[in-house]
């Protein structure tokens, strides 16, 4: 069986790092047009590089979660035929032991440099302008992908889509766009797993609430009998 697993910040919840839209959220006290567009970055790249800096570093004080672990389980179990696609910019899936994991809005340990075009492996702050690797200018800029910006790999994922038995949508509140469209892309059945119902939830198969270090283990044990 193929199946597709979108996972968003409600999967990292637990393990202690904001979502974006819940109460106490990310995006309270910054408004995301003023730190996640490149527009932003182009006005105030002080305070963009600031604030992916702080959530770089809040990376060392969390860990993974049940959930995590549970999608590497089975990631482990079914080979090539889990494809993994994320919208969180955490490594906790990594860290988790997730063999394959695409991140579609990029990644905080890396950094893009915009002379030369590489994506480095980055753990350092940016904000001090350090020198790219490679070409030694000082454009380095957050390896995320911002509002206005194409998220990475999206050839990739229509096609795992368009051949999976199951897309599985865990965390995310289906309110940014492309993901939210992944369910109707789906050529399989289709299950939320989220801690309650999501506004797309109606576009789903089978929708399951709970928080996602209950209901994602109980739903690989499921899959892997
Ligand atoms: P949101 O903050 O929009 O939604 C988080 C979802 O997780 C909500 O539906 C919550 O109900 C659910 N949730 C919260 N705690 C949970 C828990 N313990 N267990 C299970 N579910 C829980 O985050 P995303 O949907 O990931 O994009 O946001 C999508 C994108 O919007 C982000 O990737 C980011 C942002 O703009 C970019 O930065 C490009």
């Amino acid at each position: 069986m193929r199946i597709v697993v979108l996972t968003g910040a409600g999967i990292s919840a637990e393990s202690g790092l904001s979502t974006f839209r819940d109460e106490g959220g990310l995006w309270e006290g910054h408004d995301p047009m003023t730190v996640a567009t490149p527009e932003a970055f182009e006005d105030d790249p002080d305070l963009v590089h600031r604030f992916y800096d702080q959530r770089r570093a809040a990376l060392g004080r969390v860990r993974p979660n049940a959930a995590h672990e549970a999608l590497a389980r089975l990631g482990k179990a079914l080979g090539a035929d889990l494809y993994l696609v994320t919208q969180n910019v955490d490594d906790l899936h990594e860290r988790a032991g997730s063999p394959h994991v695409h991140h579609m809005h990029g990644r905080l340990r890396a950094a893009l440099c915009q002379a030369c075009g590489t994506s480095h492996d980055w753990h350092e702050p940016l904000s001090h302008r350090p020198p790219c690797p490679r070409c030694l200018r000082t454009t380095l800029r957050p390896d995320v992908v911002w509002f206005g910006e194409v998220p990475y790999g999206m050839y990739d994922i229509h096609e795992a889509l368009w051949e999976c038995d199951l897309f599985v949508s865990i965390g995310t509140s289906g309110l940014v766009y492309p993901a939210a469209a992944f369910v109707h892309l789906a050529a399989g059945r289709t299950l939320e797993l989220n801690l309650e119902a999501s506004v797309g939830a109606d576009g789903f198969d089978d929708v399951r609430e709970g928080p996602a270090t209950e209901i994602v283990p109980r739903w690989v044990d499921e899959v892997l009998g």
